[in-house]
């Protein structure tokens, strides 16, 4: 089965197993797990491992399970367990979630991560918009064959890959919310100062280890991108020294404001 089939079956299980079509889905990323529940009202909920494709989580803080919620009045598929490259995971298993997502009806796909902060201006624990990104992973969801007959050609254009149209939504209701460039880098190690001082040089505001290559693949898919980065610590080099408790800590410490930019995200689609 190529991996378009076999997104096209997962997304088949989950509009069966959780009871109907999507309209967005939010993927939630390391510090953003207990955000799940305040988002509205869970409707059903089943272990990732249980649908086509989708694998076991093998990081502490990444739970494998899929809920559906309803939120501002659209059926919302929440999902918690994102596999990562430095797992060892191909592109196509990478972007799997997200291909299901939208394949189980999701016009709108909502990416989030914990990331590395490089602007000075922004507090550990704050979420910021994702304006644009920076893909530095070296890899592409759209590697290989050409995809099947049905779907878009591999040449994306991402241009405003992450909607303007979201981002100027929740601006205008939450004028406070920053937005940022985000460099996605394959890890799992953290980056060395020298790499940090090139990344903001570069133009990068954050650094993490996700959200590129799922943002990719849902644009090729025509449906709309938005990222939300929580700044989970000070990049290297920038701060105390990085550790990966630290990142779920932020996120836990910042569970009230994370999930009240996220509720605004949802509000606008
Ligand atoms: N670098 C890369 N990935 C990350 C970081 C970081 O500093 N923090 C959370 N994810």
């Amino acid at each position: 089965m190529n991996p378009f089939e076999r997104a096209q079956r997962a997304g088949a299980e989950l509009i069966e197993r959780l009871g109907g079509e999507f309209d967005a889905a939010v993927v939630l990323g390391s510090g953003w797990a207990e955000v799940a529940e305040s988002l509205g009202t869970v409707t059903g909920q089943v272990a990732a491992e249980a649908i086509t494709g989708f694998h076991p989580p093998s990081v502490p803080g990444h739970g494998g399970t899929l809920r559906a919620v309803t939120a501002a009045g659209r059926r919302v598929l929440v999902m918690a367990g994102r596999v990562h490259l430095y797992e060892g995971h191909p592109p196509a298993d990478v972007v799997h979630g997200v291909r299901a997502a939208v394949a189980a009806g999701c016009s709108t796909v909502v990416l989030t991560n914990a990331a590395g902060c490089m602007n000075p201006a922004w507090d550990v624990g704050q979420p910021v918009l994702i304006s644009d990104h920076i893909n530095l992973t070296g890899q592409s969801p759209l590697f290989g064959p050409s995809p099947p007959e049905g779907y878009a050609i591999r040449f994306t254009d991402l241009t405003d890959l992450y909607s303007s149209r979201i981002r100027q939504a929740v601006r205008r209701i939450d004028p406070s919310v920053s937005e940022g460039v985000y460099a996605g880098l394959v890890g799992p190690h953290f980056e060395t100062p020298a790499e940090i001082t090139m990344l903001a040089r570069m133009g990068a505001d954050l650094v993490g280890m996700s959200t590129v290559l799922e943002a990719i693949a849902v644009r090729h898919l025509g449906a709309e991108v938005a990222g939300v980065s929580l700044a989970a610590n000070a990049a290297a080099g920038m701060g105390a020294p990085l550790d990966h408790q630290e990142v779920l800590d932020a996120g836990h410490a910042a569970q009230s404001r994370v999930a009240g930019v996220l509720s605004t995200v949802i509000g606008v689609l």
